[in-house]
């Protein structure tokens, strides 16, 4: 009892709380295999504990052998019949989930052209669901959106109750996404692409029928608008859910389901980026760092100098607009200040509510940047640095490190934050 105290269904990663229609036919296929064991338990312990009540010896106990079945061949083909009406009961559903949950549906709903608001997809994608390329890698996760030409990493973004493929890739060992009260589990496999659906949320036809709604087209519009508004506009959590190495628990992620045009405004603002610290194009800035960096003054602009320089981050990450901000090995980093966690999900700064806490983003981009190793032990962030993030003083000693300093870890998370 004290262990099932800690039970609670209703929580951020519930497969009980279901959120769209592949967590749901998820969790029915479940609630049935519970029903039919449930049955089979009570069956086969009940008759266990009759035999051994009714049967068992007692004091004195003379009585003959009770009469012994084995072998009774109405007992025997009643039984197999029974476990293979049981077996089919929960092979059909499955079948049909298996199939339902792998083939991406193609409503005019979830059709790129129907729903999303701006006018530059990529050419032929109008009539494709949205897709979006899930890379695994030890321990972030990336999400590319190839009809629409950006990148994100670790806090994915989501229409609502439109379906989404899924093309589930890995760069280095075998990772799993579960977004628990949306879908899953599907392996990320290197070598191979894997796929799947999702959706948060009902469409409006399945909304709908579901709900008995009832008006004009109008009416049950807004009413289904009110619908994906109130409950399934969210924050989602998400987690790998195959063990991947050393921070392999800490190998989470995020899933943001918004509305349509809200998806738009936020796949301009990946593509359009971020300009020099003060407004200033980046041309211009490069043109002052190249001669003059001692000039560069002001937080935003030591911490720029940090991450272009000495943090040498710019050799993995990459920032929309920067163009010398390239890397490609870590986690692109446009509007990383806008992110409501860091380090793949794993260090938060927002309230209940979700609603971004500076103080503690700072802080949490300060420790990540500090204490890389013991916030993701074994992190590429780390190791490829040299034990730290810094340059190397002496090439011959790779031991002498010149670390950044608190100062500069300080300017650098500013700076971060200042990228939204
Ligand atoms: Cu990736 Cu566990």
């Amino acid at each position: 009892m004290v262990f099932l105290g800690g039970c609670d269904l209703n929580t951020k990663m519930s497969t009980f709380d279901t959120k769209g229609p592949i967590a749901e036919t998820q969790l029915d296929l479940f609630m049935l295999t519970v029903w039919v064991t449930t049955f089979i338990f009570i069956v086969v312990g009940g008759v266990f504990v009759v035999a051994i009540v009714k049967f068992r010896e007692r004091p004195n106990d003379d009585r003959p052998m009770p009469s012994q079945g084995h072998g009774n061949p109405l007992v025997e083909i009643g039984l197999i019949g029974a476990s293979v009406l049981l077996l089919v009961i929960i092979a059909v559903p499955t079948l049909q989930a298996i199939w339902y949950t792998h083939d991406t549906p193609t409503d005019e709903h979830s059709k790129l052209g129907n729903w999303y608001p701006g006018d530059d997809l990529a050419e032929g994608s109008e009539d494709e669901v949205l897709v979006i390329r899930v890379i695994g890698y030890q321990w972030w996760w990336e999400f590319e959106y190839p009809q629409l030409g950006i990148s994100t990493a670790n806090e994915m973004v989501i229409p609502a109750g439109k379906a989404v493929h899924l093309e589930l890739r890995s760069v280095d060992v075998i990772h799993s996404f579960w977004l628990p009260r949306i879908a899953g589990k599907v392996d990320l496999i290197p070598g191979r692409a894997n796929a799947m659906w999702i959706q948060a949320g009902d469409n409006i036809e399945a909304w709908t029928e579901k709900n008995g709604a009832k008006g004009s087209e109008l009416e049950l519009q807004a009413a289904y608008n009110k619908y994906l508004e109130e409950e399934i506009h969210d924050y989602y959590y998400g987690q790998c859910a195959e063990y991947c190495g050393d921070s392999h628990a800490r190998m989470l992620f995020r899933a943001t389901v918004v509305g349509d045009d809200d998806f738009a405004a936020w796949v301009d603002s990946e593509r359009v980026g971020h300009t020099a610290p003060d407004g200033m194009a980046w041309d211009e800035w490069y043109k002052i760092y190249d001669s003059k960096p001692e000039s560069l003054t002001g937080d935003l602009n030591e911490g720029a100098k940090v991450f272009m320089g000495r943090g040498k981050c710019i050799a993995c990450h990459s920032v929309e607009g920067n163009p010398r901000a390239l890397g490609v090995a870590g986690p692109n980093l446009t509007n990383v200040g806008e992110r409501l966690s860091i380090a793949a999900g794993w260090l938060n700064h927002h309230t209940e509510e979700d609603v971004l806490i500076e103080e503690e983003q700072y802080a949490n981009f300060v420790k990540w940047i500090k204490e890389t190793d013991v916030v993701k032990p074994g992190n590429l962030m780390w190791k490829a640095n040299g034990n730290g993030i810094g340059e190397l003083t002496d090439p011959d000693n790779p031991e002498q490190l010149k670390l950044l300093t608190d100062e500069e870890i300080h300017y650098l998370a500013r700076y971060l934050q200042s990228l939204k």
